[in-house]
């Protein structure tokens, strides 16, 4: 293993690396450069943050840049020679600067996997107009809806694969769930064999994306590759489908509408589509790719943290039980009943601020950038890490204390672009009212049927970088009763 990595390691600098090198070799940046090293050519500091990646140490290496640099650093991160910025004025900096200044562009090999039409590549009015087009299904008046869908998607899969167990492997599993929503709403796709087919496809190409971008035969690289050829044929299948359906006003119904039967009827004002095939084909990617891991990532971690938080616990589940009772037994849940979880959803955001999913973000600067008396030159990356603003000690107070108190209403809200675990300004997530959705319902169904508690205590994550607990956060479940809820519920 550790062999087949230094292999893949060393035909990545042959191939990937050395090309870009002397691409950018004899280069002269202009005067005015932010302090900091490039450290070794192209390679520079890469693994060292990919060391602190893994060990979840990334605000520490940030934090260490800016005691030896300043505030505002320069460094050679994955190929490119980038400049560190943190803290809310930068944040707000990146996330609102126009998209001709500062790009979103992902390394040519990110979109290989995801398509160069995917609304993360697009800028400017091509963004807008699949945004709008992802957010006319995304936004919250329309998802609203469909909390009985998700509830019933959450109570099949506690039905199919907590129940009747006694240990579960939390993460996996957790994992298995928000793929299967994203089908259901979003893909508007049923339990079934069309499903089961479809998730190693979208396992491989999330492997794919994350990986070393070599394209040989064997790598992760290249069966992320091979992934999207086969899935595109299915998703083209599945849009001509349903656009079959609507033709034949099967579809009369708008409680049987998703994203995708969404995406094909959305009309510009002269009446031709609004997006075209393909990129109704890489949108549907993107929004696999960036909603399913996240928002599992965020549950599993809420799991662990109701094993080991006393106090928590007992405030969550007398939250959810006051819920529990004003339901009939069996009612599903409805968008009424999430909107009474704010102790939880405090919860969550503090789960976000502490654990974020997405730890870095990265920009390209399309012109000279002035920023904070330095140039940012042409071509050079920018990266934010959300972390390091999370982290930081004058904006959240005793950062690495968990308080959902952070988050009340009345308490020092922590003030614009300092939390980011979504991002900000008109590339914020859009999947966020989803993700809110799922995580409440499925908090709600989990401490309403079931105890549990960490089999290895303290189990460790490492960051990959997405977090990813060393045995899938191994627990042992108990199921609570329907008898025992009732005595409960009645006292
Ligand atoms: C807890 C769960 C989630 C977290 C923490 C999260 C985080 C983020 C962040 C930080 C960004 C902005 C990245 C940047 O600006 O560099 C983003 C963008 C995005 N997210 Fe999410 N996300 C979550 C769930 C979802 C879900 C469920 C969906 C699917 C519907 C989704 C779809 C997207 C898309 C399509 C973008 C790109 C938006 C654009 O470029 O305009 N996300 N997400
Ligand atoms: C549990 O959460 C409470 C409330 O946020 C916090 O004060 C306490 O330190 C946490 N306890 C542990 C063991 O993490």
């Amino acid at each position: 293993m550790e062999l087949q990595i230094l292999i893949t390691l060393l035909l990545f600098l042959l191939l990937v690396l050395f090309p870009i090198f002397f691409l950018f070799r004899g280069k002269k940046y202009p005067d005015g450069l932010p302090p900091g090293s490039l450290g070794l050519p192209l390679i520079g500091q890469s693994f060292d943050l990919l060391k602190a990646l893994k060990a979840d140490k990334v605000d520490k290496w940030f934090q260490e840049g800016i005691t030896k640099h300043g505030p505002i650093w320069k460094a050679s991160l994955f190929g490119y020679p980038t400049v560190v910025l943190h803290g809310p004025a930068a944040n707000k900096f990146i996330y609102t600067c126009d998209g001709n200044i500062l790009t979103n562009t992902q390394p040519p090999s990110i979109s290989r996997i995801l398509g160069s039409k995917n609304i993360i590549e697009l800028a400017g009015h091509d963004h807008k107009r699949v945004r709008a087009a992802l957010t006319s299904f995304l936004k919250l008046e329309v998802l609203k809806q469909y909390v009985a869908k998700v509830d019933e998607e959450i109570q099949h899969h506690l039905q199919t694969h907590w129940h009747g167990r006694h240990e579960v492997q939390v993460q996996p599993l957790i994992k298995t769930l928000t793929f299967n929503v994203i089908c259901s709403l979003l893909f508007g796709i049923e339990r079934g064999l069309k499903r089961d087919k479809l998730l190693p496809h979208f396992q491989h190409m999330i492997e794919g994306v994350l990986a070393i971008p070599i394209n040989l035969p064997f790598t992760q690289f290249n069966r992320g590759i091979i992934a999207r050829t086969k899935l595109v044929p299915m998703l083209i299948d599945i849009i001509r489908e349903k656009r079959e359906a609507l033709q034949e006003q099967k579809q009369a119904n708008p409680r049987d509408k998703d994203l995708i039967t969404s995406l094909i009827s959305i009309h510009d004002d002269d009446g031709s589509p609004m997006m075209s095939d393909e990129e109704i084909i890489d949108n549907i990617i993107v929004v696999m790719v960036a909603g399913y891991d996240t928002t599992s990532v965020l549950l599993t971690f809420l799991v662990k943290l109701l094993a080991n938080n006393e106090s928590v616990y007992s405030a969550i589940v007398s939250e959810q039980q006051e819920i529990a009772k004003s339901k009939a037994l069996g009612e599903a849940l409805a968008w009424e009943d999430l909107t009474k979880m704010k102790y939880s959803w405090r919860v969550a955001s503090e789960m976000l601020r502490i654990n974020t999913p997405v730890a870095l973000s990265f920009r390209r600067a399309m012109q000279d950038i002035e920023y904070g008396g330095f140039i940012i030159p042409k071509g050079w990356q920018v990266l934010l890490s959300s972390s390091m603003t999370h982290m930081n000690n004058d904006i959240f107070q005793n950062p690495t204390l968990f308080d959902p108190t952070r988050f009340e209403k009345h308490s020092l809200q922590p003030p614009p672009f300092s939390f980011v675990a979504f991002g900000a300004g008109p590339r914020m997530c859009p999947g966020i009212e989803l993700a809110k959705m799922e995580t409440l319902a499925m908090i709600h169904r989990l401490v309403t049927q079931f105890t549990w508690e960490l089999l290895k205590e303290d189990e460790c994550f490492v960051r990959n970088p997405m977090p990813e607990f060393n045995q899938g956060l191994l627990v042992r479940i108990t199921p609570i009763k329907a008898t025992f809820m009732s005595s409960k519920v009645s006292l």
